[in-house]
């Protein structure tokens, strides 16, 4: 069919928008005739934001998700690779902590594979990759697609942020999702996602789909879908996907909070990084590169995070992004020490990302300023013993006093043994 003829054949938005009210299925000629007309400023705002409401209570098809994430992609530039050199990217849903793609990107690009990794920045509670290296001064996370794939062809991986060239489709979408409730949707979650990841053109995507209440997913079965949904999306575009479902109930590593994260990351490069990251970071990486045809044993992927060959990778791409790794700000913790004994039972994660947003750490509202300084640590993990006097955690802000009375009611200790909390909860595959 001539796309003329579809185009006659599709019902005005208003039409589009009652049925997906009604639970009705739309096609791929509606969806794309939708996301075009938006992308052109002929379907209203308002008309898009009930759109995204009626999806989020009604759901989609598999068949739809494909369909919305398609157009989607298309609505944008692909970046066109030169050689059949394998290109691979990982993605996190977000969490609290969790600065493990500063670790994975270089530790892929250290076997070789590309790595043009597409980041967002913090949301909500979840802090967010291209903050992070914020801190870094000089950092520019503006790059053009040339500029991603000269960067990657050189150093092997590179952490970008979405340009206007890359699904602005999404960047459209995303915004009316932000303000009218219509951000927790698997199939807009899975669309906006690899409307930006499949523009890298990659050969395998791995996901980091968080669990718990340091993140978006609460329970199982929703990360679960969630999980199920991208890798299947991913299945229709001839991408080899995996998702790893990991547990949020507490932080990932010891810091939260942007400069202190990228600290973090730099001690483990040193062969210092705490037990969980590095356990994810190898994980990730080991999984995704067999994704890719690359066996490697996974003792060699744990070598190259803290042999040089990754924080090399690493380096690298920082300075090629004008970053001066040597002027990362300094952080000055004021530790919160145990005053009784026993063991971690919980912590109340998604309220240690509030309190770094409030201590000026994440945004309280789009374009708001961080303070790239200020951090929180917590340095024990579930289930850990507690003794008097015992360093709990850490506040990194010029008046940190009333902060450290709220790390202190976010760390609950009981008097009996709790179980560690696995890292890994569950794995979706294709
Ligand atoms: N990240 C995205 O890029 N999009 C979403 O919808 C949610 C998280």
């Amino acid at each position: 069919m001539s796309e003329d003829r579809l185009t006659d054949t599709i019902k005005p938005t208003v039409e589009l928008i009652r049925r997906k009210r009604d639970g009705q299925a739309l096609s791929e000629a509606e969806l794309q005739h939708l996301l075009r007309e938006f992308e052109m400023g002929n379907v209203l705002d308002s008309q898009m934001s009930a759109f995204a409401m009626a999806t989020c209570i009604r759901g989609m098809t598999a068949e739809e998700t494909y369909c919305l994430t398609k157009a989607m992609l298309e609505s944008g530039k692909t970046i066109e690779w030169d050689s059949s050199t394998s290109v691979v990217d990982k993605h996190s849903t977000g969490g609290v902590g969790d600065k493990a793609s500063l670790l994975i990107a270089p530790l892929l690009a250290s076997f070789g594979v590309r790595v043009p990794m597409i980041s967002g920045r913090g949301l909500g509670i979840t802090g967010g990759t291209l903050d992070k290296l914020e801190s870094i001064p000089g950092f520019n996370c503006s790059l053009s697609l040339e500029a991603i794939q000269s960067a990657v062809q050189a150093n092997g991986c590179i952490i970008a942020g979405a340009t206007d060239e890359i699904a602005p489709a999404d960047r459209k979408l995303y915004s009316l999702r932000d303000v009218t409730g219509t951000v927790a949707s698997i199939p807009l979650i899975t669309s906006s996602i690899l409307s930006k990841k499949l523009a890298e053109n990659p050969q395998a995507l791995i996901f980091d789909v968080k669990c718990g209440t340091g993140t978006s997913m609460l329970t199982l079965e929703a990360a679960r879908d969630l999980a199920t949904s991208l890798v299947t999306t991913c299945k229709r575009f001839n991408v080899k996907a995996k998702a790893i479902i990991t547990d949020m109930e507490q932080p990932l590593g010891t810091a939260i909070g942007n400069a202190a994260e990228v600290r973090e990351a730099l001690l483990t490069f040193h062969g210092s990084g705490p037990a969980d990251l590095v356990h994810l970071a190898t994980t990730f990486a080991f999984e995704l590169l067999k994704l890719a045809g690359k066996e490697i044993p996974f003792n060699d992927v744990t070598a190259n995070l803290t042999n040089g060959h990754a924080q090399n990778h690493f380096e690298a791409m920082i300075e090629k992004q004008g970053g001066r790794l040597c002027q990362l700000p300094a952080i000055h913790w004021t530790p919160l020490i145990a005053t009784q004994e026993g063991y971690l039972e919980s912590v109340a994660t998604g309220d240690l990302g509030s309190l770094l947003v409030r201590m000026g750490g994440g945004r309280q509202h789009p374009g708001a300023t961080i303070d790239p300084t200020v951090a929180i640590a917590v340095a024990k993990k579930i289930g850990d013993k507690i003794n008097k006097g015992d360093v709990l955690g850490a506040i990194a802000h010029p008046s940190a006093k009333p902060y450290l009375n709220e790390l202190n009611e976010m760390l609950t200790i009981s008097s009996t043994p709790t179980d560690p909390r696995p890292l890994i909860m569950g794995t979706v595959d294709q």
